[in-house]
């Protein structure tokens, strides 16, 4: 049976705090707010961490995608692991106490998803998380110890594939906890394609040449910004080089993260990005990447959404990583596991010129809806009828 703090009857309507902390979750998180609006007896309270702050990598997405102001925002900011999740959590918990929502909702796999569901938790409060049961097999990576840690404490384990059910079932993780309902950032990809802003004038707005939008060669986009690519020199100057080799022949629009930003300075890379064939761009809002993505020849990239948003638009994916939390990309959708070798990734370039690259499928209930279906879950168990 589920309650609310200190075994309460849920109020009605049942107010659902939503967390969001970084970039990644804010396309997650614009369609639960709206299905949650939607359904009667539901009341979203949205909690904006603070983790990511910068206009280009937060408050640029809320206008874009309609997403309601934040009730609160935590402001915590950048910090170790430690520091961060720790003040995260202290900052949380007398949120809590005042709102005493009947749920807490957490998404994806950031340090801000496992802070939160641990607070929640440990007051008794249910804690629902979107994006259930990825796992890359992989503890050296952060996002895949918050990725186990809260889907163990978590009462509603919304999947996006599913692969993700036997995987929370061998870590003895109830079945009756697990819905299998889509991928919301898909919701929001199918919501906003029509509206995307053309390459060109992305290209223009970030003072590159937009030329290069339009070359017969086609174009590649390029993020980077896992810890294992870019805080490693060589790793990193490999990476750059490579690239620096295939944008001859097919140029690259590379779009930067403030880690990566910051690592190119410090190891003094910034040689390896000149010339015509490479635009290197600040990070891009919503539309602008979701243009620059679907009108790519090709995708490189360490992130783990965009090896999602890549397949459900059909272009190849190269992931310049060894593993993948997401396996349904690479068996159904375009993606292609190249890990950060040069030679791999000129080995993959080659292919992807003499073929064409990946087409793909799109995986099951990558429809649009799963954010309803999200919704229609929660209020099965915190609606009653009178
Ligand atoms: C975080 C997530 C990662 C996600 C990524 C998307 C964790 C463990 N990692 O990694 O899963 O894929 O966000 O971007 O939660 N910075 C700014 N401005 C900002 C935010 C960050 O300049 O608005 C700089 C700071 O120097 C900061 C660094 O970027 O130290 C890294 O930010 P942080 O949130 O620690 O991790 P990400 O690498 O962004």
């Amino acid at each position: 049976m589920l309650k609310t703090m200190n075994a309460e009857p849920v109020p009605s309507p049942a107010t659902i705090l939503c967390v969001v902390g970084a970039r990644p979750n804010f396309m997650k998180i614009a369609p639960v707010m709206a299905a949650l609006a939607a359904c009667p007896g539901l009341r979203g309270y949205l909690v904006h961490t603070g983790q990511h702050y910068d206009v280009a990598m937060s408050a640029g997405f809320f206008a874009e995608l309609g997403i309601p102001e934040p009730d609160e925002n935590l402001e915590v900011g950048s910090g170790s692991h430690a520091q961060q999740t720790a003040e995260v959590m202290r900052r949380f918990e007398p949120v809590l106490d005042r709102v005493r929502p009947a749920a807490v909702l957490v998404v994806g796999d950031v340090n801000s998803t496992i802070a939160c569901a641990l607070v929640a938790v440990k007051k008794g409060i249910a804690v629902a998380h979107v994006e259930a049961g990825l796992r890359s097999w992989n503890r050296a990576m952060p996002e895949e110890i918050n990725r186990v840690l809260t889907d163990q404490i978590s009462d509603f384990l919304f999947t996006t594939e599913q692969g993700a059910l036997p995987n929370l079932l061998r870590e003895g993780i109830a079945a009756e906890r697990v819905h299998f309902v889509g991928n919301v950032m898909i919701d929001t990809l199918r919501a906003n394609l029509a509206r995307a802003t053309p390459p060109r004038q992305s290209l223009i707005e970030a003072g590159a040449a937009p030329g290069l939008a339009e070359d017969p060669r086609g174009y590649q986009v390029l993020t980077l910004h896992r810890p294992s690519n870019v805080d490693d020199r060589a790793v990193l100057s490999g990476l750059l080089t490579t690239v620096r080799d295939i944008s001859a022949r097919c140029p690259v629009v590379f779009t930067v993260h403030p880690r990566t930003r910051a690592r190119i300075a410090e190891f003094g890379l910034d040689r390896l990005l000149g010339g015509p064939d490479i635009a290197v761009i600040p990070p891009q809002g919503y539309l602008a990447m979701l243009g620059l993505m679907a009108g790519a020849r090709a995708v490189l990239t360490d992130s783990g959404g965009i090896q999602e948003e890549t397949t459900a638009l059909g272009v190849p994916c190269f992931t310049l990583r060894e593993d993948t939390e997401r396996p349904i990309t690479i068996e159904e959708g375009t993606n292609t596991l190249v890990g950060p070798a040069p030679a791999a990734i000129l080995a993959a370039f080659d292919r992807l010129l003499a073929t064409g690259g990946k087409t793909g499928r799109i995986p099951a209930l990558w429809d649009g809806r799963a954010a309803e279906r999200i919704a229609g879950v929660l209020a099965g168990a915190f609606v009653h009828p009178d």
